[in-house]
């Protein structure tokens, strides 16, 4: 059940977004749709098995091997945290896994579920069509002591660098364990989703999912259609 807390950040966001003007709500929808920075993935959400986003490529930073991309302007985005975290914390970051296909998706995830059983699994790799990393705007990482993916990224002090500072770039920490229940995953703080400054600024602040935001951007946009 959502807390009182959660409740009066949500709150707080209806009313800054109803504050905006139409034509700002109009290019959030154009944001929300396939291809936009904000489309949501999840178990509910799914992509179709061809999707792939056109404009893959190699972001210019330390990667675990030469076939990891992400989408142009999320990898501009992945350089900047990535200079920005050595230039001001001394932090040196690895991109670990980005685009990943259906077909990669899915082999990720039978193998998970042969090694920990579907139920665990659930909780650790999206079933195929249900993974950000399809849009190309996830990237996971780590550093050059740990590139195992695993919940020891969020205590390292590179770890909570990108925890406290990922936003200025316009990434999200997608997945929290006070969120499970919403998005389905455990504890992911290797894992960034990028949706653009303004709006992971704004969950950020309201220390929410992105389900949330979402869902609150909709009924804003609702609401001002049926004010006019
Ligand atoms: N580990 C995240 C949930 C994924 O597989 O997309
Ligand atoms: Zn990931």
């Amino acid at each position: 059940m959502m807390g009182g807390q959660m409740a009066a950040r949500l709150v707080a966001l209806f009313l800054a977004l109803m504050s905006l003007g139409r034509g700002t709500l109009e290019t959030y929808e154009n944001e929300m749709s396939l291809g936009g920075n904000l489309f949501l993935v999840n178990r509910e959400y799914v992509l179709a098995s061809d999707y792939q986003p056109d404009d893959l490529v190699k972001p210019n930073v330390r990667c675990t091997n030469s076939n990891i991309t992400m989408r142009k302007e999320a990898a501009q985005a992945l350089e900047g945290m990535f200079q920005a975290a050595r230039a001001e914390g001394g932090h040196t970051l690895i991109a670990v896994s980005g685009f990943r296909s259906y077909g990669q998706q899915t082999a990720i995830f039978e193998r998970k579920v042969k090694n920990v059983g579907k139920k665990k699994a659930m909780l650790l790799v999206a079933p195929p069509g249900t993974s950000e990393h399809q849009l190309g705007l996830a990237m996971d990482l780590g550093t050059p002591q740990n590139q195992q993916l695993n919940e020891a990224f969020g205590d390292t002090e590179a770890g909570q660098w990108v925890r406290d500072n990922c936003h200025r770039f316009g990434f999200i920490i997608r997945y929290k364990d006070e969120w499970t229940d919403i998005t389905g995953y455990a504890d992911e703080p290797w894992h960034v989703r990028y949706v653009g400054e303004e709006h992971a600024a704004r969950i950020y602040e309201m220390d929410i999912p992105l389900e949330y935001y979402i869902d609150t951007l909709r009924l804003a946009q609702y609401e001002k259609i049926l004010d006019e």
